[in-house]
């Protein structure tokens, strides 16, 4: 790799905290261990099948704000993100009913739903005690608030499924929950961890809700658009699901009624044919649809950046700048 294309990827953001990211594989391993080896088993799959460690890495920057090194606790509340983060991608694969995670096939294909379900509220409960035994309220608090917004956002968006009269504000009540509160919650709850309080508390609040509405606008995107061994997901899913996500959004605005008309009925149709999402994909192409949603994504990225003047200069503030540049230019 060289040193251009080297800035910016998420290997050169982690570089501060690089040792801590290569322990941390193992932290998950020793805080999930369970005498049920169908549970040991899901979530081996999970972490076998990669992924970001994009909220631990929030963490584990944010927290090395502090003079001190980083102890225990910093890794169990890295770790509690992503068992967090791991249970809802469970639960949501049942809900969605995908097939492929990380590239792998998702659990429930092959473990079951009822196991993989339940892995994933044992992963929830297994988050939680380890938050207990750091034994900071605001983090309990601010935590304890993301999974009850996360859950709403889930339960919103399928109330919402199919409707195309979804608003801009609908969905973007919907991200918030499901997306951006755990990855604003890692950061204040790091921030806590760093002794911060007051103003760069509530910096680290705004950048990670601008990071977690950028991060969800690109995912919807990628939906899209992306190359599917790259991105360890299928392709056109939301579409098939019904998700009304911003693509569409945007493109229902700009289109005049009788196509307008066309899209609605092809969202409720209980499964729509490839020549329908091919439709849509070619009326976004010609509108620039999804151009026009990565800007949005870059002002919610610019946004996060602009946070970030309150906290300490140094190479961690430059490395969460470049976290929210690689947002919107990931491809997975
Ligand atoms: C996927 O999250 C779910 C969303 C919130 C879009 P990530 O994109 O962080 O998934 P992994 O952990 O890297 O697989
Ligand atoms: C993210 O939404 C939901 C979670 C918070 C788990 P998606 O349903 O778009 O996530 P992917 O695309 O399946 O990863
Ligand atoms: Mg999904
Ligand atoms: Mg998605």
């Amino acid at each position: 790799m060289t040193d251009d294309s080297r800035r910016g990827s998420l290997e050169a953001i982690r570089e501060p905290v690089r040792k801590e990211c290569a322990d941390l594989e193992g932290y998950f391993r020793t805080y999930l261990k369970t005498d049920v080896s169908v549970i040991d088993r899901i979530f081996e799959h999970l972490l076998d099948g990669g992924g970001k460690r994009f909220r631990p890495l929030l963490v584990l920057l944010i927290a090395s704000f502090r003079e001190q090194p980083l102890d225990e606790d910093v890794f169990r509340l890295a770790v509690s993100v992503e068992f967090i983060h791991t249970a809802t991608l469970l639960h949501d694969d049942v809900v969605d009913q995908s097939d492929l995670r990380r590239g792998n096939r998702v659990a429930y294909r092959l473990w079951g739903a009822e196991p993989s379900v339940l892995s994933g509220d044992y992963l929830y409960s297994r988050a939680f005690s380890l938050l207990v035994e750091i034994g900071h309220l605001g983090i309990l608090e601010s935590l304890s608030s993301a999974t009850t917004s996360m859950a709403r956002g889930e339960v919103l968006q399928l109330l919402r499924s199919f409707s195309t009269a979804t608003s801009r504000e609908e969905y973007l009540e919907v991200i918030e929950g499901k997306t951006a509160s755990l990855i604003s919650a890692s950061c204040v709850s790091a921030g806590y961890l760093a002794g911060f309080n007051g103003d760069r508390i509530e910096a680290l609040r705004g950048f990670g809700t601008n990071l977690g509405f950028s991060f969800q606008i690109v995912d919807d995107i990628l939906d899209y658009s992306a190359d599917l061994g790259e991105l360890g997901k299928a392709i056109g899913k939301d579409f098939l699901e019904g998700k009304v996500t911003l693509p569409v959004i945007l493109l229902i605005e700009e289109l005049k009624a009788e196509e307008r008309r066309r899209v609605a009925d092809i969202f409720l149709k209980s499964s729509p044919d490839p020549e329908d999402f091919q439709w849509v994909l070619s009326r976004m192409k010609d509108r620039d649809i999804l151009d026009k949603a990565m800007d949005a994504a870059n002002r919610y990225a610019e946004q996060a950046q602009d946070s970030l003047s309150a906290l300490p200069e140094g190479a961690v503030r430059e490395s969460l700048v470049d976290l929210a540049r690689y947002v919107t230019r990931r491809r997975k």
